[in-house]
């Protein structure tokens, strides 16, 4: 501590803020302190497409998926369903699908190539001029890792009579696991209105294990009828947690044996059709604990007709939170509060390691068209009362105190089903989407989004920490100097580094989304940062991530590399594992 002597001649309020967390070469000259900034939405560009699926394929690139079902946007001569979005230009280019991507899943392999997995039966507009498209269900779409940065030369390979998925695949989900394949979820075999009512209660995997063979679930048999989009996630010990319906269970790839966990408490539900979210919040050295948190949905009972149901039942403002070790697994879910039940939301993990809570609504459902009494104006949305407001939720601050909207800023975009966000390589949030119809709408209060905004946290407008030098490919167990160049206005003593896997947003929830926190050490000149990767393959499923540091709450823009060997899946088990 300084003695306080040194402040005296200053003005209370610098002294105060000189106090809390400036460096002390600001204190000599308070008037250089810059504005701490604001958060913002910008609105910026349309897209062609309704972004229901999103995902970051390059430092500026965002591939989309939605259906084909009316799309204004054009690729020979036919409506498309695929698009890319140049985060640079903020305009969009279309993409030649083959098979329907209505309502599927994705994610990046270990070789940095994009897989989309499964889809729709095809639903053309009784006059369309579009020509017909294959059946999505069994849909595997490539996206090979793409250089140009404004994605010109880069496309979308489908070969459906030689690629495809085992099992007919409506509204699965999917994410990568330790050797760098995707574990693919559950879904539905064709249309259902609401309920799962036709269920592909099994696992399969890209590249395929088991000859092809897809593994039967007793969980995903037992989350019946709301468990469309399971919610799962690669723990830091290979397992996979999945949380769907009011159903949660670890799985053991390697074992198959599935162990079942305490239930979502209150009775809420939290998968399609009454989606809540969930995400796997910040893993730290040294010990990787993984914990869960699990918010929004409903807990209306999913034996009640979808008719009986109502645009105006509240949503659950619960969220959950579990640590997942065996005493965590005994103490159970934890519950906390939102300030608001919310239907739909997404969670995004920032850098700093907190999670932006967002889009969705405060009442009714996921779907469309299913439930009784719709609100006409709002056209076939099952759901009303958007939220407009993100909250931020600290997972390190002390219960009570971990929800924080100060300085979050308001939108007047609704963002509701069929909605697609994801944390941008800049830092920023990419917002898009929103149709819950079908079809294209124009004039509903809820019609077809095609708005882009960018949510933009306080730090886009000041001076960012810039990393340079990053290598193209790390290992795991290493550990890798970089340069930096830190503002000086900036606490150096205060430094995040995050690995990030900025996910796949499909329905409400954002797969294989993950943050590791790596320790880092900032050289004598303050020129250099040595960055220690995480210690194996299980801790970061290995592929293409993100490297963000985050100094004194003003993070840098992402760095992409690859970590791990780059090799296509599965690959060997990589670094030191636990003893
Ligand atoms: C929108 O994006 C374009 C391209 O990046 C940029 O030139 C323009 O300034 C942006 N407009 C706003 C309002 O941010
Ligand atoms: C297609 O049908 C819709 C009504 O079903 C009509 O409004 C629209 O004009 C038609 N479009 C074409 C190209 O015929
Ligand atoms: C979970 O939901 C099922 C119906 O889907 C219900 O029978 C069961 O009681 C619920 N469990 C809890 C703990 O609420
Ligand atoms: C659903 O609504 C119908 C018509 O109002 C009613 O007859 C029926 O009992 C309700 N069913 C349930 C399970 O609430
Ligand atoms: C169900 O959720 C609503 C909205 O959060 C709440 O008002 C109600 O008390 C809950 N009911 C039960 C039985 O927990
Ligand atoms: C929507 O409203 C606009 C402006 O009032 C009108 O020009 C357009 O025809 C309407 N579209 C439909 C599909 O009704
Ligand atoms: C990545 O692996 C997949 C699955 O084997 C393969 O289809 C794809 O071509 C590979 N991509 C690269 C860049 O090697």
């Amino acid at each position: 501590m300084r003695p306080n002597l040194l402040f005296s001649s200053l003005p209370i309020s610098s002294l105060l803020f000189a106090a809390s967390s400036l460096p002390a070469i600001v204190l000599s000259s308070p008037q250089s302190v810059t504005p701490k900034g604001e958060w913002s939405f910008v609105q910026n560009g349309t897209t062609g497409i309704t972004a229901l699926e999103v995902i970051v394929v390059s430092p500026t690139l965002i591939l989309m998926f939605d259906r084909v079902f009316g799309d204004p946007l054009q690729i020979d001569g036919h409506q498309a369903w695929a698009e890319l979005w140049n985060l640079e230009t903020n305009t969009g280019i279309a993409l030649n699908a083959i098979t329907d991507t209505f309502c599927a899943s994705g994610a990046l392999l270990s070789n940095g190539t994009m897989v989309s997995l499964g889809g729709q039966l095809v639903e053309l507009p009784p006059n369309s001029t579009t020509p017909p498209d294959g059946d999505g269900r069994m849909g595997v779409r490539l996206f090979e890792p793409c250089s140009d940065p404004s994605g010109l030369n880069c496309a979308l390979f489908e070969d459906p009579a030689t690629l495809h998925l085992a099992a007919n695949r409506w509204y699965p989900s999917s994410l990568r696991i330790f050797d760098g394949s995707l574990m693919i979820i559950g879904g539905t075999h064709e249309g259902t209105p609401f309920y799962n009512v036709d269920p592909e209660n099994t696992f399969e995997f890209f590249p395929p294990k088991d000859n092809g063979v897809p593994r039967f679930s007793p969980f995903l048999e037992r989350s019946l009828p709301t468990n469309l989009f399971p919610r799962g996630f690669a723990l830091p010990d290979g397992k996979v947690f999945i949380v769907a319906n009011n159903q949660s269970v670890l799985y053991d790839i390697e074992t198959q044996i599935e162990t079942p966990l305490p239930p979502i408490p209150n009775g809420v539900r939290v998968t399609n059709p009454m989606d809540g979210t969930a995400t796997l919040l910040p893993l730290s050295p040294p010990l990787y604990i993984p914990e869960v948190l699990v918010c929004g949905g409903s807990n209306s009972s999913d034996s009640i007709p979808s008719l009986n149901l109502t645009t105006q039942d509240p949503a659950s403002d619960q969220c959950t939170r579990m640590t997942l070790t065996k005493e965590g697994i005994e103490k159970g879910w934890v519950v906390e509060r939102m300030p608001e039940g919310r239907m739909m939301p997404e969670m995004i993990l920032i850098p700093d390691g907190k999670v932006m809570i967002i889009n969705g609504a405060k009442t009714g459902y996921a779907a469309l068209g299913s439930v009784g009494e719709l609100v006409a104006a709002n056209g076939q949305s099952n759901a009303d009362h958007p939220v407009f407001t993100p909250v931020l939720y600290d997972p390190e601050a002390a219960v009570g105190r971990r929800f924080d909207r100060e300085g979050l800023p308001t939108t007047d975009i609704a963002r509701l089903y069929h909605s697609g966000i994801t944390l941008t390589p800049n830092g920023n949030i990419f917002l898009a989407g929103s149709n819950p119809n079908s079809g294209v709408v124009e004039n509903d209060t809820f019609h077809t989004e095609f708005r882009v905004q960018y949510l933009n946290p306080p730090f886009m407008s000041r001076s960012r920490p810039i990393i340079h030098n990053v290598p193209e490919k790390v290992a795991f167990h290493d550990k890798v100097t970089v340069g930096i160049d830190i503002p000086n206005d900036l606490n150096e003593k205060d430094i995040k580094v995050a690995l990030m896997d900025l996910g796949f947003s499909s329905h409400a929830f954002h797969s294989s989304s993950r943050l590791v926190f790596m320790d880092a050490e900032l050289s004598g000149d303050k020129k250099s940062l040595t960055i220690t990767t995480p210690p194996n393959n299980r801790v970061y499923p290995p592929g293409p991530a993100y490297i963000f540091v985050t100094v004194d709450d003003v993070t840098s823009k992402g760095t992409r590399v690859m970590i791990g060997n780059g090799l296509s899946p599965p690959v060997e088990e990589q670094g030191v594992l636990p003893s």
